[in-house]
This record gives structure tokens, sequence and C-alpha cells, in this order.
């Protein structure tokens, strides 16, 4: 039987700066963009939404490791799923960052008001509350204080997160919503995946 030869730490630190520069690109063009005054001509509005798509973007591709890890038979690819959560999270919390307050001008009453009135942003800010939690737990420290299966267990929270995100995606896009059902296709493939890969495992 012919031994996985293990890979370099090389190996693993240069597929992680690749990660690494992969998620942080939509970012840095969208600020170059930005510099540039190349942003269109609501530029506020489309910060707000590049920002916000590429959170949910990540967000999936975080879900689309673990499956894709076990199909190319490549284990160690769920080491990167931590990395590209917290760039998910990163991306939202400047999504609500730039509506709060370039939006808003952190006029926090009117944050509540529209939480309270615009059922697209009560379900963002339910998605976001949902990952705050996620974020927070994501140190070496956190994994072992609450112990490996419990933390996996909070992490089922994605699950939730991820439909979140797309339920408030599709109730704001008024005439085309192609971009809306398409993720939530995605989604449904990854979790379809997931049952499928526990009733094969759960089978004699
Ligand atoms: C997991 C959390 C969230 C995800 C995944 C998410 C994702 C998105 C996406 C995909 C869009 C549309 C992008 C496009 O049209 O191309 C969007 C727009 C928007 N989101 Fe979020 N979002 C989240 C949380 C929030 C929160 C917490 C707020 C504010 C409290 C918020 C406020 C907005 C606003 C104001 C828009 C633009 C609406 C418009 O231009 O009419 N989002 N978001």
């Amino acid at each position: 039987m012919s031994k996985r030869r293990r890979p370099s730490k090389l190996q693993d630190n240069l597929v992680y700066g690749l990660v690494w520069l992969a998620c942080f690109a939509p970012l840095a063009w969208l600020a170059w963009k930005g510099f540039q005054g190349d942003l269109g001509a609501n530029p506020i509005e489309k910060l707000i939404r590049q920002l916000g798509v590429w959170g949910l973007r990540l967000l999936l591709v975080g879900l689309a490791i673990t499956p894709l890890a076990r199909i190319l038979n490549w284990p160690r690819l769920v080491r990167f799923r931590r990395t590209v959560g917290l760039f998910a999270f990163s991306y939202i919390l400047l999504h609500l960052f730039s509506y709060v307050g370039v939006d808003l001008f952190f006029d926090l009453g009117q944050l509540w008001k529209d939480i309270l009135k615009r059922p697209f942003i009560t379900l963002g800010m339910a998605a976001f509350v949902l990952l705050i939690p996620l974020a927070v737990t994501s140190t070496n420290g956190w994994i072992l204080r609450l112990g490996r299966a419990t933390w996996q267990r909070l992490h089922w929270l994605v699950y939730l997160i991820v439909p979140l995100g797309v339920a408030h995606y599709y109730l704001l896009v008024k005439a085309d919503h192609r971009p809306p059902l398409v993720y939530a296709a995605v989604f449904t493939v990854l979790m379809a995946w997931r049952v499928w890969d526990r009733v094969k495992k759960s089978s004699p």
C-alpha cells in the first residue's frame, strides 16, 4: 500500500498564504476602487453591497471546505476553514459598519427602528448576532475550554446563519431574484451533501 506523503511545512504555509490572499483580495480591490473614486454612481451602496455579498460567498466557501476535503482526499484543507470563517465575519462586520457609519451616520436609534421595521435588516442583524459567538470562540483557547464536541455543535449555527443571510438578500432585491436564489441553491447542495454523508456513514 502506498503511503500518502506528508505535506511539508513550506507547502502548508504556501497554501495558507494563498487562502489568505484570496480572502483579502476583494477587500483590497474594493479599497483600491474606492480610492480611485471608481465605485459607480452610488459608491456607498456599492460598498455596502459588495461587502455583504463577499461575506455571504465566504460563508459558503467555509461550508464547502469539508465536502471538498473529502472529495479531493485532502484532509488538511479543513485547517483553512477557520481563516475563511473569520474573513467572512470581517466582511460582514465591515458591511454592518459601513451601513451604520456611512449610511446612518452612527444613528443607533435609526438602526433600532430599521431592525424593527425593515424585515431584511431584521434578518441580517439576526444572522450577524449569531455569527458573534462563532467569531469569539474561534481561538484554540476557546476550543479547549468548550471541548471540541461542544465547539463543533456551536458551529452548527452556521446552518442557520447562511439561510438568514440569503433571506436577507432575497428580501432586499427588488427586481431580479436570481442571485439570492443561486446562493440558496449552493447552500442546498452543500447541506444535501452533509445529509448524504451522514446517511452513508450510519448505514452498515
Ligand atoms: C450574515 C449577515 C449578513 C449577510 C450574509 C449579508 C449579505 C448581504 C448581501 C448579499 C447583500 C446584497 C448585495 C447585493 O445586492 O449585491 C446585502 C445588502 C445589504 N445589507 Fe446585508 N448582510 C448581512 C447582515 C447585515 C446587517 C447586520 C445589516 C445592517 C444592520 C445589513 C444591511 C444591509 C444593507 C443596508 C444592504 C443594502 C441594501 C440596499 O442597497 O438596498 N446586512 N447584505
